[in-house]
């Protein structure tokens, strides 16, 4: 594994293969222009962005991405799972640049367009749960979190939520509240709005006798506090930042329960598992269950800003006129977005990608699981993860060790967790197999330097 200069051979059958489908180093990470590039952005732009590769992009190649000094970098983050259908999807450009043509904004609140209206049908069709819905669009996945408690707060008349261990909503005042991780989301922004409660989850990983403790704290805080209190629990059906934590199977149909029993609404928060990504269009269907509100965002605008909250028509509907809504909430460039994004996913051949994603990780990275400080690969679909421990507790410091020597190497890899020692997949679920294999082979060789 060298930093520099690597050519993969062009296939003989397609001489353009090597622009679409190889890794390519010129130089070394970050590259020149990259670094007088960074220079300028520390000039200009606040330091309060973290940066995971200050590597600057020119265009994408789906899987790959083309930096300003001509290296092609795998893409394992997809923009943090929202470049599901690659960066520079064809059918997305295209629908966007001819709605571009015809007009940019309207607002949907002044005056309406047909392709809002069609977003939100796909949604009320395709989201789970076999029940009349209605959509409301917004722009950011903070906004959809946001929006979903003021629905569920105003159907029922009551003021608490409850939120979960290792929990990732947003950056916003509210959803920063119901982040579990205090450095960086919460640090110093405080006072945090109150109202929101935190309950225990049940990480498949970590508990081998199933969801029954964790499910009868939930009662146990919910009787604290009132269960009469509480609007909404809002629960991700697979953790994202919090570390990729896939429920103990009947943890999610217990929470579905007990909201279901003291009247709080259930809201998913697909932001991150949803449309694909797991190989199921929605998480929430691997347990077989519905949200009362299902959220979406990311991968939703393949990378224009768009999101949803989908639910029962009778909550979305609770809400008096004008209670909801936004300048830009589902701009019409992005709802084209959006309306390629579910022609390309009804075809399935990006669902069952998925599952070929998780085979191939599962197969390279499997096997590290026993080397001394690797302690797990979990995941479903596209959206895998490699969990770095040892007897000392959480190694935060050498899954950012590995994720920087791939980094280094032209795979770009993310950490996440709430002790920051999981590394997670998130390629687009189009990528090529030798691509994938390629990164794959650059991560473990990265996760073996740290080893050893
Ligand atoms: C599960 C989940 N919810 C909400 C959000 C917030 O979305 P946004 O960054 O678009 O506000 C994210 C973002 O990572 C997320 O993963």
């Amino acid at each position: 594994m060298t930093a520099t200069r690597e050519v993969a051979p062009a296939r003989a059958d397609d001489p353009a293969s090597v622009a679409a489908t190889a890794r390519r180093l010129l130089t070394e990470l970050p590259g020149p222009r990259s670094r007088d590039l960074e220079a300028e952005r520390r000039r200009q732009v606040t330091d309060a962005f973290g940066i995971t590769m200050p590597v600057f992009i020119d265009h994408a190649l789906n899987a790959l991405l083309v930096d300003v000094d001509g290296n092609h970098l795998i893409d394992f983050a997809s923009g943090i799972a929202v470049t599901s259908v690659g960066a520079a999807n064809p059918r997305v450009a295209r629908r966007a640049a001819a709605q571009l043509e015809r007009f940019t904004h309207t607002c949907f609140m002044v005056t309406e367009y047909a392709s809002f209206v069609d977003v939100c049908r796909w949604l009320n069709e395709h989201t789970p749960g076999d029940f009349e819905k209605r959509t409301a669009l917004f722009t950011t996945g903070a906004e959809a979190v946001e929006n979903a408690v003021k629905i569920a707060r105003a159907a029922t008349r009551r003021p608490n939520i409850l939120v979960f261990d290792d929990a990732y909503h947003g950056r916003t005042q509210l959803t920063m509240a119901m982040t579990a991780k205090e450095n960086p989301y919460r640090l110093n922004f405080g006072p945090l709005p109150g109202s929101v409660f935190r309950g225990p989850t049940a990480p498949a990983h970590a508990t081998p006798d199933g969801p029954g403790e964790a499910l009868t704290q939930v009662e146990a805080l919910l009787a604290e506090h009132g269960q009469e209190t509480f609007a909404a629990m809002v629960i991700e059906p697979i953790q994202g930042e919090g570390g990729f934590i896939v429920h103990a199977p009947g943890f999610l149909t217990g929470l579905r329960e007990i909201a279901t029993r003291h009247g709080i609404v259930l809201v998913i928060d697909e932001i991150q598992t949803g449309m694909g990504r797991t190989g199921k269009l929605f998480a929430s269907e691997h347990e077989g269950i519905a949200g009362d509100i299902t959220l979406t965002a990311k991968a939703l605008g393949a990378g224009l800003p768009l999101s949803a909250a989908t639910g029962r028509a009778e909550l979305m509907n609770a809400v008096h006129t004008g209670g909801l809504g936004g300048t830009y909430a589902g701009n019409p460039v992005a709802c084209e977005a959006a309306l390629a994004v579910f022609e390309i996913l009804g075809e399935g051949t990006l669902l069952e990608n998925a599952g070929r994603i998780e085979a191939a990780v599962r197969r390279r990275l499997e096997p590290l699981v026993a080397l001394e400080g690797v302690a797990d690969v979990r995941g479903r679909g596209a959206m895998m993860a490699i969990e770095f421990r040892d007897g000392s507790g959480p190694r935060g410091d050498l899954a950012a060790a590995a994720a920087k020597a791939a980094n280094a190497h032209g795979v770009i890899t993310l950490t996440c967790g709430t002790n920051g020692n999981v590394i997670r997949l998130l390629p687009p679920l189009g990528i090529e197999a030798d691509v994938l294999d390629e990164g794959l082979a650059v991560l473990e060789a990265s996760i073996r330097s740290v080893l050893s």
